[in-house]
């Protein structure tokens, strides 16, 4: 494997950045009911979002200064009109040693074959429940089997990690959280449970919180969790296996335990927007600079100074709301 290229945005609590996400729309063909608030919300204009060349551009920069992995994220990037012809470009981004998509499935299962050969290897999928009528309820559309069947294709074609991502809902899913750790004994998934973020404008914020600790709780009569040990690309997820289980469980603690401190991440937004956290909104344009014609050097200038002002960490652990007035689907989780 090639090796890691020694990174230059280190942050102010010395945390190495190298892990860049990176939205391509703000669209999406599901309406989450913890994403989405009642009122519709206007989209990025064709105009605002960046063109694939200038994100590729901005890749590039990024990897000259340490960044090795990118996750393409959305909205829902499986949306966006040439999407594969962008993901071959990006896997061919010298220095680049790990590309993977987040995406809701429900485009998966007609096209496994196109992302396999645009090289992503690795793929996360939001499914927040195991039963169709739910499923539609959470999402606002009906369309449950698609989305397993795309998950199990997948599955038979080899894609791995297969990471499985469940927000936790108390009242809607949590009668589930044992059915869906369960499926880590059958099959090699990755099922990862989320804690809700308030994040912009959600139907959602206010609901009595469901936390990992009580997640953990409910997990104990599947067997004890032993500690998987992490690796260098690791995002948020605290990593554990069930004794026999073919997979993994994962806890993203984002309120109950933040997991600043070891945050290796910055994010592009679909419009060109560096963020250097989820939860606040600081950003930097690149967009500006790159459409006025900028050099390559004004671009890492911007990386540099975006993690100069990387927060230390989030105040959402205090209960306090987050700041952000930005939507998760067009920050891209
Ligand atoms: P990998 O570790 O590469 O698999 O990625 P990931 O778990 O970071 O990616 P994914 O897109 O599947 O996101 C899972 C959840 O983690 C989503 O709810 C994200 O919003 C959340 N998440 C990802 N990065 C951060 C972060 O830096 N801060 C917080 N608070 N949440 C994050
Ligand atoms: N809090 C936590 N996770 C969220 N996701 C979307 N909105 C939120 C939120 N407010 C999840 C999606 C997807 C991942 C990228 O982020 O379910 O799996
Ligand atoms: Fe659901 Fe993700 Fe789409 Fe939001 S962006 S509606 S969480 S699938």
């Amino acid at each position: 494997m090639a090796e890691s290229a020694p990174t230059r945005l280190i942050d102010p609590c010395n945390r190495h950045l190298n892990y860049l996400r990176v939205s391509i729309t703000d669209r999406c063909n599901l309406r989450c009911m913890y994403c989405l608030p009642q009122e519709s919300l206007p989209r990025l204009s064709h105009d605002d979002i960046l063109r694939y060349e200038e994100v590729l551009r901005i890749v590039r920069v990024a990897v000259g200064l340490g960044i090795t992995k990118v996750r393409v994220t959305g909205g829902e990037p499986l949306v966006r009109n040439g999407v594969y012809e962008f993901l071959l470009q990006l896997s061919v981004v010298p220095g680049l040693i790990d590309i993977s998509l987040t995406t809701n499935g429900v485009l998966l299962k007609d096209n496994l074959h196109r992302l396999q050969a645009a090289g992503i290897a690795r793929l996360n999928i939001s499914i927040d429940t195991l039963q169709p009528e739910r499923y539609r309820a959470i999402t606002g559309t009906d369309v449950f089997d698609r989305v397993w069947d795309g998950i199990r294709a997948a599955e038979a074609l080899g894609f791995h990690p297969i990471k499985l991502n469940a927000v936790a809902l108390k009242g809607v899913n949590d009668d589930e959280l044992v059915d869906l750790a369960r499926l880590s004994f059958e099959h090699p998934y990755h099922v990862r449970f989320i804690e809700f973020m308030p994040i912009g404008k959600s139907r959602w914020a206010g609901r009595p919180p469901l936390l990992v600790p009580e997640i953990q709780e409910r997990l104990r009569v599947l067997g004890e969790l032993t500690p998987v040990p992490r690796s260098e690309h690791d995002g948020p997820a605290q990593r554990f296996r069930f004794k026999g289980a073919r997979g993994e469980i994962g806890f993203i603690p984002a309120i109950s335990r933040h997991f600043c401190d070891r945050c290796n991440r910055l994010r592009l937004t679909a419009s060109g927007q560096l963020r250097p956290c989820l939860l606040s909104d600081l950003q930097e344009d690149l967009r500006g600079p790159l459409r006025r014609g900028c050099e390559d050097a004004e671009l890492a200038e911007i990386f540099l100074r975006t993690t100069r002002h990387k927060p230390s960490e989030h105040s959402l652990a205090g209960g306090e709301p987050a700041h952000t007035c930005c939507q998760m689907r067009s920050i891209g989780g």
